[in-house]
């Protein structure tokens, strides 16, 4: 089948979807009313080099319309519907007898989360931090960790503000050093980064803070190899990994950081405001906890750095919902679909005259996220046009670093997304907006 056909197939409803691969349909779990067993339709593994055909259907599964192309995943993902259905059902649940008793399930169900999530980032739930999202853990780490004037820590001049600006206050509170690594554009490859890494650590470096994904152009890190050569000078490592969850398979247990932050509700695809903080058990006598209220997790550091307060623990178990959504999926068929996308959009957009593209074509280098500089076309109408004109959403990118749009295509965007996106930004290149 060709891409335009299947562009102008219709979807899937949710009803036939869970017809045709034998889940429960809509509402089932509205039904069944127990938070915790928030079990709703859930979409099949995807088969190997699965076809137009099912990733529309998977699409099926959200609750945007096929004609709206969202491709703004690096900023916030939609929730498949049975993610939606398991926020509701909780909410319902939680609504309906907020008594101690009934409640006694909610909290079941966030160690329920934190186990899925332990599982999918393969470490030990005694490991895992419920935070809101990646600002609140990657401060949770700035500010929790006891540093002094003499220390120094190194950072990346592209990491997000929650990891660059975040050291830089605390710096000044607490006397010590901040040390910069400059980006590079394009991507230079990972041989510079890392000579440009260790040559900033001396055996004052205490912390290297990096971004493992960038949310600007999507430049890739070597995360692994960063956190093998900090760990080898005793330097602890803290991994930005807001744009890596829930696209990359990442692996906690072959990365080694000693901490990772990344939200939920962005490639995860998760309710919004939930997140995490992973603490690797050797450096968990390092921390401090910023916040300290009741009602703490049950397991490991959980119980001593995560009594956050009150919570929305149905937001919290339908994350372990959308974990699970993407594990039923295949996570590496999720990488692949999302990476495809990204690569017949920069293959289009490297053709179109005038574009300018920021992000690496190279795998190495990128995965998902990409950037361009529309030639003088006016970014802020462009995007207006694409989302008015084009029904296709990304992101503007205002500012002197590497200005223009970006776009973060995942796995429930479609072929007829890109094309019609490309075919936009020509017409718009060659007529203006
Ligand atoms: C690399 C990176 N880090 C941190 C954040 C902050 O994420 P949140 O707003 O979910 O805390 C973002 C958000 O876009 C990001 O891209």
């Amino acid at each position: 089948m060709s891409r335009s056909s299947v562009a102008t197939a219709p979807a899937l409803s949710r009803r036939q979807f869970a017809g045709r691969f034998g889940m429960a349909g809509v509402g089932a779990l509205l039904a069944r009313g127990a938070a915790s067993k928030t079990r709703a339709a859930e979409p099949p593994p995807a088969p190997t080099g699965a076809d137009e055909r099912f990733w529309l259907s998977v699409r099926g599964q959200f609750l945007m319309p096929v004609d709206l192309g969202v491709m703004n995943a690096a900023n916030l993902c939609p929730s498949p519907v049975p993610v939606v259905e398991a926020l509701i059902a909780a909410t319902r649940d939680m609504d309906r007898d907020p008594s101690f008793p009934n409640r006694v399930k909610m909290g079941e169900g966030k160690e329920a989360t934190r186990r899925l999530l332990a599982e999918f980032l393969r470490v030990s739930p005694e490991e895992i931090i419920l935070a809101r999202n990646t600002s609140e853990a990657s401060n949770l780490v700035s500010s929790g960790l006891d540093l002094k004037p003499g220390d120094e820590v190194v950072l990346f001049s592209d990491n997000h503000p929650s990891n660059l600006e975040a050291w830089r206050v605390k710096a000044r509170r607490f006397g010590y050093t901040v040390k910069v690594v400059d980006q590079v554009s394009p991507h230079p490859g990972d041989e510079h980064y890392l000579d440009a890494f260790v040559r900033q650590m001396t055996d004052r470096t205490k912390v290297l803070a990096f971004t493992h994904l960038t949310s600007t152009v999507g430049d890739l890190f070597p995360a692994k190899e960063l956190c093998r050569r900090a760990r080898e000078r005793g330097v602890l490592t803290l991994v930005d990994g807001a744009q890596t969850l829930g696209l990359l398979d990442v692996d906690l247990s072959d990365m080694q950081p000693d901490f990772y932050a990344a939200s939920g509700h962005k490639w995860p695809c998760g309710p919004k405001e939930v997140g995490v903080l992973y603490v690797n058990k050797n450096a968990q006598a390092r921390i401090w906890p910023g916040i300290v209220s009741a009602y703490p997790g049950a397991v490991g550091l959980s119980k001593t750095f995560e009594s956050f307060g009150q919570r929305d623990e149905p937001a919290i178990i339908a994350f372990g919902e959308a974990l699970r959504f993407q594990t039923r999926l295949g996570r590496r068929a999720i990488e692949a679909r999302a990476r495809e996308l990204a690569q017949a959009l920069m293959s289009g957009l490297r053709k179109i005259d005038g574009v300018k593209l920021w992000t690496h074509p190279d795998p190495a280098r990128s995965v998902a996220v990409v950037s361009f500089l529309p030639g003088r076309l006016d970014v802020a109408r462009l995007s207006a046009a694409l989302y008015e004109k084009d029904r296709i959403a990304g992101a503007p990118r205002s500012g002197p670093d590497r200005g223009g749009l970006r776009f973060s295509p995942h796995f429930y965007n479609l072929h007829s997304e890109v094309d019609r996106t490309l075919e936009a930004i020509q017409r718009y290149m060659k007529s203006g907006v």
